[in-house]
């Protein structure tokens, strides 16, 4: 967003990522053909194509998928959400690749239209037949299709974030159709345990880390949540107003002592995830959610005079929620307080993008 921080942009980290992913694609499709036609000498380059870019398709489905719990984890998982788009672009054309080919191969021989014969669920794979699992891989298809035209930042300022992501959360239905595509078709028919095993290690890698992930934020949240408490029942709690009584509605979040310069708290105001910073001895807060994809901002620092996401570098101004022109996103913003050595927030935000005074520290 700034100078030094480019959101989702062609950067020279990007490319570098970009041409990893390509050479591993490459990599993985020579030595799938090269393996599966040594191991299988009658099988035909297509047939072998087909498997390379389903099974490549699958395996970074679930990459993509561990990729936002991992990060919760581990920072040092960052730079793969960093570049998650264009993973999952990716992955959308092995897919396409995999089902048109499959398509093309398999369906347009009769003079049925070669979509309706997908649909009917695999004319001409006898063995196969009683499972119509190709119409699931079809409906997987298109949900991606849908995640991977609008995957564009345009498309999330068309959208705006709260439906962007929810289509985006999609993946997780197309995941369920994926694994069934797989599961009911090509695994009824497989005599060797090996594609049925890791599948199995994949859906349960999938499921534990997302289970981990959410018993871990409930966990902060209830932490943040003691860490809390109503500006009434603190000492020295602050008065807001022009009388300097104590104005209902702000609670008491940390000790001014727990701030460090530059870097997010994260609090919990109303059930609400709140940052709040330190920076040049003025003390503002914001919401805790990114506008961009929900990125953890409490977990970001100011850099350039803004917070910045940790997970793509959208930035805010402290003051105003506002990020710096040209960019036009906006965050709620809080009234704060400093008294008593601690910290008061407003349990009410304020209307994304208001300017508010930060409290100053007491010299
Ligand atoms: C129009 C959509 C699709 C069609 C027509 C289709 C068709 C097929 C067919 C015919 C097979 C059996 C291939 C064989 O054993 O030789 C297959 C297997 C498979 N498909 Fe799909 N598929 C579609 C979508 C998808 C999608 C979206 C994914 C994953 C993202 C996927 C992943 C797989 C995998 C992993 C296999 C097993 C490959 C193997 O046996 O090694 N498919 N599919
Ligand atoms: S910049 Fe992407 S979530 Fe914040």
């Amino acid at each position: 967003m700034s100078h030094a921080y480019r959101a989702v942009g062609w950067n020279p980290q990007k490319k570098r990522y970009d041409l990893a992913i390509l050479l591993g694609v490459l990599t993985y499709l020579g030595a799938f053909v090269g393996v599966g036609a040594a191991l299988e000498p009658g099988a035909t380059a297509e047939s072998l194509m087909i498997r390379g870019a389903g099974t490549l398709a699958l395996v970074l489905l679930h990459v993509i998928l561990c990729i936002g719990p991992l990060c919760r984890f581990d920072t040092r998982f960052l730079p793969l959400l960093y570049n998650r788009r264009h993973l999952g672009v990716v992955m959308f054309v092995l897919a396409l690749a995999h089902g048109g080919l499959a398509t093309l191969l398999y369906h347009t021989a009769s003079a049925v239209n070669p979509i309706v014969s997908v649909l009917a669920g695999g004319g001409g794979w006898s063995s196969l037949a009683d499972f119509p699992f190709q119409p699931l891989g079809f409906a997987a298809l298109l949900i991606l299709a849908l995640m991977a035209t609008t995957s564009h930042d345009f498309w999330l300022a068309q959208l705006t974030p709260p439906v962007w992501k929810a289509l985006h959360m999609l993946v997780y239905a197309a995941y369920a159709l994926v694994i069934a595509h797989v599961a009911l078709g090509v695994l009824a028919a497989e005599a060797s345990p090996v594609l049925a095993g890791m599948l199995g290690v994949g859906v349960l890698t999938v499921g534990a880390l997302h289970l981990a992930a959410a018993t871990r934020e409930s966990r902060t949240d209830a932490r943040l949540q003691r860490a809390t408490r109503p500006a009434g029942d603190a000492p020295g709690a602050p008065g807001l107003d022009a009388t300097g009584s104590v104005t209902a509605g702000m609670v008491d979040v940390a000790a001014l002592a727990e701030l460090v310069e530059g870097e997010g708290h994260a609090a919990l105001v109303a059930g609400e995830r709140v940052a709040v910073f330190l920076h040049d001895g003025k003390v503002s807060a914001v919401s805790g959610v990114c506008q961009h994809q929900n990125g953890p901002l409490a977990e970001g620092r100011v850099i350039d005079g803004c917070i910045t996401c940790p997970w793509h570098g959208y930035q805010y101004e402290p003051e105003t929620g506002c990020s710096p022109p040209p960019f036009d996103e906006r965050i709620p913003t809080f009234r704060v307080a400093v008294r008593g050595g601690r910290v008061f927030v407003a349990s009410v935000p304020l209307p994304a993008g208001t300017r508010v005074e930060p409290a100053r520290m007491p010299a």
